[in-house]
């Protein structure tokens, strides 16, 4: 696990457009692996930015989202297709065709999440996936105690997972309380994965992820186990890490950059 630590939110948020950016400049064709949350948004930001500059272009690459509320249409204004659309694919020259979401209001759900787990891997599985962290430890919408092999399925929502979304909604009853959502198995097969969290709000699970025993309790932690994970935090969320002095160590040019 490489863990890049960051003086502030903005150059952690730079260095995740930048990972991304270099990699569909490496390979066009990139299956992506979208993520989102209010984490993500200024990621996408500075995609756009990116790409109106003439830096980057996703023209031909093809992405599937992690996880979809069940029960909102795409045209819902809180499920995750509108998100997307409106915080990156309405403004990249990614083709509609070649944007995938699970369909929240699939009449049968159960029969969605395994055709969504097919699909991802009739595209040869992810490429690069970016990935948030939910306060309890989820990746994607795996709660604590998800299968750590699992694929794509429905997941019941905890308490303050509907809790931390609820800005988004009315009113906290609102928020689903079921979720379509990529496995972490399915994650797990990524070639690649960036994650990024900042914020004290979320340094206990920063620490739990990287220096916690691998458990379901905290789903994040499996990563540990993957062969190429970047973790990219500012020093807020990396202030419970015992090893900090030794990340900054392996990667002074975080600090001070050439
Ligand atoms: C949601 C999403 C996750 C995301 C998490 C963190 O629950 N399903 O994919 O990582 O929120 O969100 P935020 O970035 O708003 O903290």
């Amino acid at each position: 696990m490489k863990v890049l630590i960051h003086e502030t939110q903005a150059t952690a948020v730079d260095c995740v457009a930048g990972l991304f950016a270099e990699r569909l400049v490496k390979q066009p064709d990139t299956v992506l692996g979208l993520a989102t949350g209010g984490t993500m948004e200024a990621v996408y930001a500075r995609l756009i930015a990116l790409h109106q500059a003439g830096q980057m272009s996703m023209a031909q690459a093809r992405s599937f989202n992690l996880d979809e509320y069940v029960g909102l249409r795409p045209d819902h204004p809180c499920s995750y297709w509108y998100y997307m659309r409106e915080k990156l694919f309405a403004h990249v020259d990614m083709r509609p065709e070649n944007t995938f979401l699970p369909c929240g209001d699939a009449a049968d759900p159960e029969a969605e999440a395994d055709r969504y787990e097919a699909a991802i891997v009739g595209a040869g599985d992810i490429g690069l996936q970016l990935l948030g962290l939910g306060a309890n430890g989820h990746i994607g919408f795996n709660e604590p105690t998800s299968s750590l092999a699992s694929h794509t399925r429905i997941k019941t929502l905890t308490h303050s997972t509907r809790d931390a979304n609820a800005r988004y909604f009315d009113s906290f009853d609102d928020v689903p309380r079921l979720a379509i959502t990529m496995g972490i198995g399915t994650i797990m097969r990524a070639q690649e994965i960036v994650l990024l969290a900042f914020g004290e709000g979320k340094a206990e699970v920063v620490a739990k992820m990287i220096e916690g025993p691998v458990s379901a309790a905290c789903p994040a932690s499996v990563l540990q186990m993957h062969r190429k994970v970047t973790v990219v935090i500012d020093e807020a969320a990396a202030s419970k890490l015992s090893l900090r002095d030794y990340y900054e160590a392996v990667h002074p040019e975080v600090r001070a950059p050439k």
